[in-house]
């Protein structure tokens, strides 16, 4: 965030407090239950959102140098993300073209891949650089049955893929001007510290939209996160289909005693972006925590990659007790707070109550997420 908006943005939280104010939607929001139960959705969701957009994959810190590489799955789509030997950011469907078996697994360094089944060779520029029993196949050249490349775009410390093959990527395009803002961040210069794997018993949208309120803050969470922030509090700006919501942390009222030219805000608040559909990215005091939520096999079901990306290599081994506290605290929260009420919700939805829940004015981001995708699924 520029400090030009730093200033901004403190001064509506500021302006909040007094009027015990926040930001607010035009009118209520009345949001079908089946879109988070229907087969039907789920399916068109994954056509329309995860096949025929460009998803964020992870920070540039994902791939920390020359030879490293991810695996990370979208949907249908298994990926393969690597950084050549001479730093270029590519991504690859994880299937080999002999018979199909995903090349590779989890993260790493790697020089080439080999193919657990007949041990083809693949470049991290995915070139397929050698077969055992090369004459068997001499009527098919190595040159044509490299691995399948996606179009993929490394801006300002973020990695993005098109998960279609014959797509074209225009990362600058799809970020809607919401680029400035995050490459305030510097997020280039984050390195990753650890992931986490988390499945839960609820719609993928509605995992989501816990992030997107501070309402339920010192209620649920009257234990644990209301003493720090306040709560039914944040401000809304979007650019294009991605959003932001700001949330001030009780320590804000400091800057009141500073002048202007001179705040940081960014100790003082949490910031959430919503890159749409599905990633969410949180500024939390000195980390970043990116969010990866993913619809499961059924529409009941979701699974979440979380990862926390450090300012700076964790080389000592109190820097890693620092992250790993800030990790398990985190997960702490959403699995003992959220998640259990997110699932009991989704439960809920099969029971005919009602044909609707309902956002209220204080919860815009609610309201203009839930629209974007009746939007984006041209209902
Ligand atoms: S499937 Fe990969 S080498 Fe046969
Ligand atoms: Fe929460």
């Amino acid at each position: 965030m520029q400090h030009s908006e730093q200033i901004t943005i403190g001064e509506r939280l500021l302006a909040y407090i007094d009027d015990h104010a926040t930001a607010q939607a035009d009118e209520v929001y009345h949001q079908a239950v089946d879109e988070y139960t229907s087969a039907t959705t789920a399916a068109l969701e994954r056509s329309v959102l995860f096949r025929a957009r460009p998803q964020c994959v992870g920070l540039s810190g994902l791939l920390p140098g020359p030879g490293s590489y991810a695996t990370h799955d979208i949907g249908a789509q298994p990926l393969l993300l690597t950084r050549t030997q001479s730093g270029e950011f590519r991504a690859f469907l994880n299937v080999c073209r002999h018979r199909g078996a995903r090349v590779a697994e989890g993260c790493g360094r790697q020089r080439s891949f080999v193919c657990p089944y007949h041990a083809w060779a693949y470049g991290l520029d995915g070139r397929l650089l050698a077969r055992p029993e090369e004459a068997a196949f001499a009527a098919v050249p190595r040159t044509t049955h490299g691995l399948t490349p996606l179009p993929c775009a490394e801006r300002d410390g973020l990695l993005w893929v098109h998960p279609d093959p014959d797509a074209t990527l225009d990362a600058d395009a799809w970020l809607a001007g919401l680029g400035d803002e995050l490459a305030g961040y510097g997020l280039a210069g984050f390195q990753h510290y650890a992931s986490r794997v988390l499945e839960r018993r609820m719609n993928w949208k509605l995992l989501l939209d816990t992030f997107l309120e501070s309402y339920h803050f010192c209620v649920l969470h009257k234990d644990s996160i209301c003493g720090i922030f306040y709560d039914n509090l944040s401000t809304f700006d979007s650019w294009g289909p991605h959003f932001r919501l700001v949330s001030a942390r009780r320590s804000i009222t400091e800057l009141r005693a500073v002048d202007r030219a001179s705040w940081n805000l960014l100790p003082h608040m949490v910031a959430i972006y919503v890159l749409f559909p599905n990633t969410v990215l949180v500024w939390q005091l000195d980390h970043i925590e990116l969010w990866q939520i993913h619809p499961g096999a059924t529409p009941d079901e979701s699974r979440v990659e979380l990862s926390l990306y450090a300012p700076e290599p964790a080389l000592s081994e109190s820097a890693k007790r620092h992250w790993d506290k800030n990790i398990e605290l985190v997960v702490h929260v959403v699995e003992a707070e959220d998640f259990p009420v997110g699932e009991g919700i989704q439960h809920g939805f099969h029971s005919a109550a009602q044909s609707h829940i309902v956002f209220g004015t204080n919860e815009p981001a609610l309201s203009f997420f839930h629209r974007t995708l009746s939007h984006a699924l041209a209902r």
